[in-house]
């Protein structure tokens, strides 16, 4: 049998965690995958993107488009321009998107125009907040996915609730547990909290990016008095990605966490430092998708600084609060989970590091379809959206 020619599209910081199980699995089926990795280029900064490919142990990209920064539409059109003259180059089977960053929604259009099928990994999550470019992003790409792997119940009940044929969803559950259950020993065998002068279960990790947050003076200069103040609780651990420091610096606040004794600084880390970091906090801050869940795994108490959450289930079953944007209750929140009063969180069903195999035997089972005629597959496909 001819083997499935994968093109695996990525770019961006919370991607590689995302595709390195599927490369791991993928090399132990030679016979049946072709897997060829893309590097968008979308993050480029070392510690956000060379140091997850040597740790997570991701071989070097096939192809490396180098598209840089840009306002949206200029990253997802240079992704969409590249990225069309390499399919068009050497034809792919499929092409396999992990995400939600600007270079999945990218590679998503551009298969689906060539007509090659795309799988998307991690579908179905839905903040109902069109205000996250990432929101667009995963509507899209889910729209023009042919297989959609989902992470929970709630996600599948999202797409049926769009009108996404049945036969298209197929819950996996979370790849980025995989990596994560992989890792943990090492990461726990790493030192990384003392070697930043902190003492394990005895501080705050923090972590902020979204421009919802970071763009703007007045809540990014609330939420960084609300962070100083925790800070003469319980020291905080601050790794600051590139678009914060930029603003912080900015807004003049980047020097009012410098002089604030309980505050630590931090380069963005990479993922075993950063692994190990989580596991050994007393509690999380944070705006980003994935920590909502690898908190939930860990059980490890986190305080979400948004209004909304396209992952509910760390809500409902994990250790994850929305706190929204106000001060007091971030502060309030923090003190609570200090004084012994949070939820204990439960286990995730598929949430058990197999989700790879999970993908790839689906994959395998869906080959002849994949690999019809676009007649087929693409004429009559019922009426979405
Ligand atoms: C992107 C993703 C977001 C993800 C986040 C994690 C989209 C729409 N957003 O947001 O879903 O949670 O990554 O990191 O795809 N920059 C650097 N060095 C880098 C990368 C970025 O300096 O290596 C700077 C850029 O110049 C830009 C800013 O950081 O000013 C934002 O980068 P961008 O890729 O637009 O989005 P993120 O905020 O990182």
């Amino acid at each position: 049998m001819q083997r499935l020619k994968v093109v695996a599209v990525v770019g961006a910081r919370p991607n590689f965690m995302k595709i390195a199980p599927l490369l791991w699995a993928a090399g132990r089926r030679p016979d049946s995958f072709e897997f060829r990795l893309v590097h968008t280029g979308q993050h480029y900064d070392k510690n956000m993107n060379e140091v997850f490919f040597q740790e997570l142990g991701i071989r070097e990209p096939d192809i490396h488009l180098g598209v840089g920064s840009g306002s949206h539409a200029e990253q997802t059109a240079r992704i969409m321009v590249a990225l069309e003259k390499v399919l068009v180059e050497d034809p792919a089977d499929l092409v396999l998107v992990v995400g939600d960053v600007n270079s999945t929604l990218a590679a998503a259009l551009v298969a689906s125009k060539l007509h090659v099928p795309t799988a998307h990994v991690e579908a179905g999550l839905r903040s109902r907040d069109r205000r996250m470019p990432e929101e667009i992003n995963r509507m899209v790409t889910d729209c023009l996915s042919e297989v959609l792997f989902t992470t929970s119940r709630l996600a599948d009940r999202n797409l049926l609730a769009e009108g996404v044929p049945p036969e298209r969803i197929c819950l996996v559950g979370n790849i980025m547990i995989d990596t994560l259950i992989h890792f943990l020993d090492r990461a726990e065998g790493r030192d990384t909290p003392e070697r930043l002068g902190l003492k394990r279960g005895g501080y705050a990790l923090v972590t902020l990016h979204r421009p919802g947050n970071v763009d703007d003076a007045a809540k990014l200069g609330g939420i960084i008095d609300t962070l100083c103040r925790i800070s003469r609780e319980l020291p905080v651990v601050f790794p600051v990605h590139p678009r914060t420091r930029g603003t912080l610096a900015a807004f003049g606040l980047f020097e009012r966490l410098e002089r604030e004794p309980g505050v630590t600084l931090a380069e963005p880390q990479g993922y075993l430092d950063f692994l190990s970091l989580m596991r050994s906090s007393r509690l999380v801050i944070s705006d980003s998708g994935g920590i909502q869940e690898e908190t939930t795994y860990l059980k490890i108490p986190c305080l979400t600084l948004r209004e909304n959450t396209e992952r509910p289930e760390t809500v409902e079953f994990g250790t994850n609060l929305l706190i929204g944007h106000d001060g007091d209750r971030l502060y309030e929140q923090a003190r609570r989970i200090l004084d012994g009063g949070w939820k204990a969180g439960g286990e995730l069903e598929f949430w058990d590091g197999r989700v790879a195999e999970r993908i790839l035997d689906e994959l395998e089972r869906r080959r002849d379809r994949l690999t019809a005629p676009p007649a087929e597959r693409l004429v009559d496909t019922g009426a979405r959206l």
